[in-house]
């Protein structure tokens, strides 16, 4: 018995372990590199490297997820007519979700781009050599997220005024700061779990 349970769920357990490695890793590489391009932009033109900022960034995969089911057109992303971006109805949702309320994000700028594969030049390019880059090579952005799904990767600039800042709304402080613990528990008794099995 006990060596069936070994055979059987011993191999489940490490590729759960495997698996979670795999997806917290998953698709962030087109985000990093994306990062890394806009920041050698800003150096460029000698400005300060934007700052990775968790609620920016929660809400940038929000907004990805919203978009994910749209094809490319030359009139999305970079393309869109200035006064006709989407608007989502459920926009006040995803906030209080990334724990956020709207005064903290009035000065910041959701920037969706529509790459097919996101291809590295081509997102970079649609960022920095489109109607977009008046807002990267502004200096009252400091802080940036970004998130992607499917054909799509947004990018969101927040300010280090209060306005801007994407700070989490007070009360909602506990629960975002706790939300990561679970996760790491729940790991840690996965490989708790795992080694139990190895003995
Ligand atoms: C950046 O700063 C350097 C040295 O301070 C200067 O030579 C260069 O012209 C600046 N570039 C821009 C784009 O302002
Ligand atoms: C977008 O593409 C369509 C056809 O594919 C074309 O008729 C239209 O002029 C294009 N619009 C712009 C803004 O390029
Ligand atoms: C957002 O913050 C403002 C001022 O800090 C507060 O008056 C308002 O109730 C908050 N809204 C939500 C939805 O939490
Ligand atoms: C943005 O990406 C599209 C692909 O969806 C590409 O055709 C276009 O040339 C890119 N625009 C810029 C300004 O790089
Ligand atoms: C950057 O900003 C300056 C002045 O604000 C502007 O003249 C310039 O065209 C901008 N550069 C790009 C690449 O948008």
């Amino acid at each position: 018995m006990a060596s069936l349970l070994r055979g059987v769920l011993l191999p489940f357990f490490l590729s759960s372990i495997l698996l979670l490695n795999h997806s917290v890793r998953g698709d962030n590489d087109e985000e990093d590199t994306l990062l890394q391009g806009l920041n050698d932009y800003r150096a460029s033109l000698n400005l300060t490297a934007l700052t990775k900022v968790d609620n920016a960034g929660c809400l940038a995969d929000e907004i990805a997820d919203q978009f994910k089911n749209q094809p490319c057109t030359n009139t999305t992303g970079a393309n869109t007519v200035p006064g006709t971006e989407p608007q989502f109805a459920n926009y006040p949702k995803l906030l209080t979700k990334c724990h956020l309320n709207v005064s903290a994000t009035r000065d910041g700028v959701i920037l969706p781009a529509c790459v097919p594969n996101l291809v590295p030049s081509l997102v970079l390019s649609n960022f920095t050599k489109s109607q977009y880059s008046d807002y990267l090579n502004d200096t009252k952005f400091t802080g940036v997220g970004i998130g992607s799904e499917d054909d799509w990767i947004v990018v969101v600039l927040s300010t280090n005024t209060p306005e801007g800042s994407f700070t989490p709304s007070i009360g909602e402080n506990a629960n975002a700061a706790s939300f990561p613990n679970i996760h790491m528990t729940y790991r840690f008794l996965l490989l708790l779990m795992a080694s139990i099995f190895l003995l």
